[in-house]
């Protein structure tokens, strides 16, 4: 049996505990960003790419739950790993009253890629209920003049590398047949693509390689060995990470680096560092 002490004491260890959880999951852990790097192999890669850095930078939302401090100290810490690509994948901002200016103050700031800097929009560029392309038509020009080129369901090309950008699949903007209808299936390519879910469409067809996602991040409280209760997917397996799909397909999922409510417990925002290596065996379809 307790005695009174030992209960008392008991119950202040579990309560300043609790709290301690709490403070590291309110303040701390939502700024505490991981640099993660990790080998991205594609299949015909021009030498000129090898060895390249592609940083992927996710789900910013940058808006008032948010601190802008956090945003530009990620921004420094970018431009000092001098990225040879930089590309974001949705989600910059989350909607409010001082919108697009805030969006304008904060990105100006935003480093650049050597060879790219490239983006996609999620469903928050897309406002109230993802349903008002008027605001994602103005983010864009926004995000354009800051010199960040928005693929919407469109390809760019960067030293030879095909980069497909797709819109988004909440906002009913996901367009895939247009994209993939510009893609030389036997070069290398790339795929960004907000929402996990859009891998599971069968629309992907004769697509191979990489695709960039963001959207979960990472559920952003995941308990030790359960899955994350709060997940924004279908499919439940979309958590964080990598990938294997059907079609030699491989998707990566980024923790993303901003939140909706600033809570994360052992899901720390991310920004990727993908080197680029060419991938044994021919370019996708060269035969
Ligand atoms: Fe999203």
């Amino acid at each position: 049996m307790f005695s009174r002490r030992q209960f008392l004491k008991l119950s202040v260890a579990t309560v300043a505990s609790s709290a301690g959880t709490g403070l590291y999951a309110w303040q701390i852990e939502p700024h505490w960003l991981e640099v993660v790097t990790r080998p991205l192999p594609i299949r015909g890669l021009p030498a000129s790419l090898s060895g390249a850095r592609l940083v992927q930078l996710s789900d910013l939302h940058v808006g008032p739950r948010v601190a802008d401090d956090y945003i530009l100290e990620t921004f420094e810490r970018v431009a000092a790993l001098k990225p040879d690509i930089i590309a974001f994948t949705g989600d910059f901002i989350t909607n409010h009253d001082d919108l697009f200016a805030h969006t304008e103050r904060v990105y100006a700031r935003v480093p650049h890629g050597r060879l790219a800097t490239i983006g996609i929009l999620g469903n928050h560029e897309y406002g109230p209920g993802w349903s008002e392309p008027k605001i994602a038509a103005r983010l864009t020009a926004i995000l354009q003049s800051t010199g960040i080129d928005i693929l919407r369901n469109s390809v760019t090309e960067v030293d030879g590398l095909q980069i497909v950008g797709f819109d988004d699949l909440w906002a009913h903007r996901f367009r895939p047949r247009r994209a993939l209808d510009m893609i030389e299936f036997d070069r290398p390519v790339l795929a960004l693509s907000h929402n996990p879910d859009t891998v599971d469409l069968p629309v992907w067809d004769r697509f191979e390689g990489w695709i960039l996602s963001g959207h979960t991040h990472g559920g952003q409280c995941k308990p030790p060995f359960l899955p994350p209760p709060l997940l924004p997917v279908k499919n439940r397996r979309y958590t964080a990470g990598e990938f294997e799909l059907s079609g030699n397909r491989t998707m990566y999922i980024s923790r993303g680096v901003g939140h909706m409510i600033q809570v994360r417990f052992n899901v720390r925002p991310e920004v990727t560092v993908f080197v680029l290596e060419a991938a044994p065996g021919p370019p996708p379809l060269s035969t």
